[in-house]
């Protein structure tokens, strides 16, 4: 049995009344629907095109990564992840579900003597000044890690850091306290590690930013801070086969994948959150957040037709935003499917003691655990938008370990490249985000791109 389930009776007629999708429909129209999305990926697979669908059997990988932290991890206090979008919310996700939300603040004996673990990620000169001012630099390794070796938030931060170490090393040691994660071959982080030592870890090809948590990108800091890569790789691994399922009810990605577009494209229900009821789980609510708006956000269809589609996806957290989106997911527009995350076995079990039994409001609280509490919650609000005949989908992991958050990736990927054969968009490009790119080269001066006119936004004087 599988660590990982997906439970989806709540978008289905017979618990949502006219607002579910019949259940018939899932051997029906829905099935025939997913059986191209499923011959679509698999054909782009075997062509090479999916990468992300090897890192699991990438075993010559995970060597040279658990090599390369086990070299490191003894030498430095602290290591400094500098990255953005695919480059970083994989890892944070990572570091936050599997050692917590206050790893940082452990002592060494807590930590095992693995090192403290920091992420920079905006080029936000607060956050940076921050961290680098409580970090000794001496003490600290920095990760850069950028695919394509140009995005200017990473470089930007990278040239700033590596003026820093060099204020307090000499050239060579500024060497030793950088390693990069990039591109095999191509681009100004590989070149710069060929020309001065610094070891580089490759990220394939085939496997993009946001797809690319199970590479180097993801498995070094994981490493580093001695999560078990195997398990990890093997949960991915077990998903990758329940995925291979042509038939949709036995293919938890191909569920997920379609009764999302379904709710999109039948019923309006363009608002996809993930709400996940584990403070640890916050950020891979971002993460998926990430996955599924650049992947599916797209002008033009794989027949060059302009669609501007694409489901809006939202991250969540429970029970906190039942005290600020539930309001809107409860009464507002009919436009939203709530995906829920639930961790079945949460490592910490705290109790609520039996005080003030004279106190109706509280003393109701005495005697269960907080994660009851948490996932009484969590129950309620689903059938609560039950009631009102808005969907939900659960996904329930038996345990937040390694193997359990590979299945979560590896489901989350496969169920984003079927939601793109379903929309009929590359789910792979990001064409979008290249104007602002282009703009901001212009504004500041690179070479080859021409300095914009940018209509000010109180142009004409529209600022009070
Ligand atoms: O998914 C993607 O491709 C993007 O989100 C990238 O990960 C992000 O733009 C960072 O790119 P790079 O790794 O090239 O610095």
């Amino acid at each position: 049995m599988s660590p990982l389930t997906l439970a989806y009776g709540n978008i289905l007629a017979p618990a949502l009344g006219p607002h579910g999708f019949a259940p018939e429909r899932l051997a029906g129209d829905l099935s025939e629907r997913f059986r191209d999305a499923h011959a679509a990926v698999t054909g782009a697979r075997e062509a090479g095109e999916l990468g992300f669908f090897d890192l699991p059997g990438d075993v010559e990988t995970r060597r040279t990564v658990q090599e390369v932290a086990d070299s490191f991890g003894q030498w430095f206090e602290t290591l400094v992840v500098v990255g953005i979008g695919g480059s970083s919310l994989g890892a944070r996700a990572l570091a936050d579900a599997l050692l917590g939300l206050h790893w940082n603040l452990g002592s060494d004996e807590d930590r095992e003597h693995y090192p403290r673990l920091f992420f920079l990620e905006n080029a936000d000169p607060e956050s940076l000044r921050d961290l680098m001012d409580r970090v000794d630099p001496r003490r600290t390794l920095f990760n850069i890690v950028s695919k394509s070796g140009s995005t200017a938030e990473t470089m930007a931060q990278f040239m700033v850091i590596e003026g820093l170490l060099s204020e307090v090393l000499d050239d060579e040691a500024v060497a030793g306290h950088l390693i990069f994660t990039t591109d095999p071959e191509t681009g100004v982080l590989r070149r710069l590690a060929n020309e001065r030592g610094i070891p580089a870890l490759a990220v394939p090809r085939a496997v993009g930013g946001r797809f690319s948590v199970l590479s180097s990108v993801g498995l070094l800091p994981a490493a580093v801070t001695g999560v078990d890569l195997a398990a990890l790789l093997e949960g991915a691994a077990a998903m990758v086969r329940r995925c291979e399922e042509p038939e949709l009810v036995r293919n938890p990605a191909g569920l997920f994948a379609t009764l999302l577009h379904a709710a999109h494209t039948e019923q309006d229900r363009s608002i996809h959150v993930l709400m996940p009821y584990a403070d640890r789980l916050r950020v891979l609510a971002l993460w998926f957040q990430q996955l599924w708006a650049e992947s599916l956000g797209k002008a033009v269809d794989r027949e060059g037709r302009r669609v501007e589609t694409g489901p809006t996806p939202m991250a969540a957290l429970g029970a906190v935003d039942q005290h600020s989106l539930l309001q809107l997911l409860m009464e507002g527009p009919r436009d939203k499917v709530v995906v829920f995350l639930r961790n079945r076995a949460p490592e910490h079990r705290v109790e609520i003691p039996r005080l003030h039994s004279e106190i109706g409001a509280l003393s109701y609280l005495g005697g269960h655990e907080l994660g009851e509490l948490l996932e009484v919650e969590r129950r309620a609000t689903a059938e609560a938008l039950r009631r009102e005949g808005r969907p939900s989908l659960t996904l329930e992991l038996d345990r937040l370990d390694a193997r359990g958050l590979g299945e979560f990736f590896m489901l989350m990927q496969i169920a984003t490249v079927y939601a793109g054969a379903l929309y009929g968009v590359n789910p792979l490009d990001q064409p979008g985000v290249e104007l602002g790119k282009e703009l901001t080269y212009g504004l500041l001066g690179r070479e080859g791109y021409p300095v914009p006119e940018l209509q000010d936004e109180d142009l004409g004087g529209y600022r009070i």
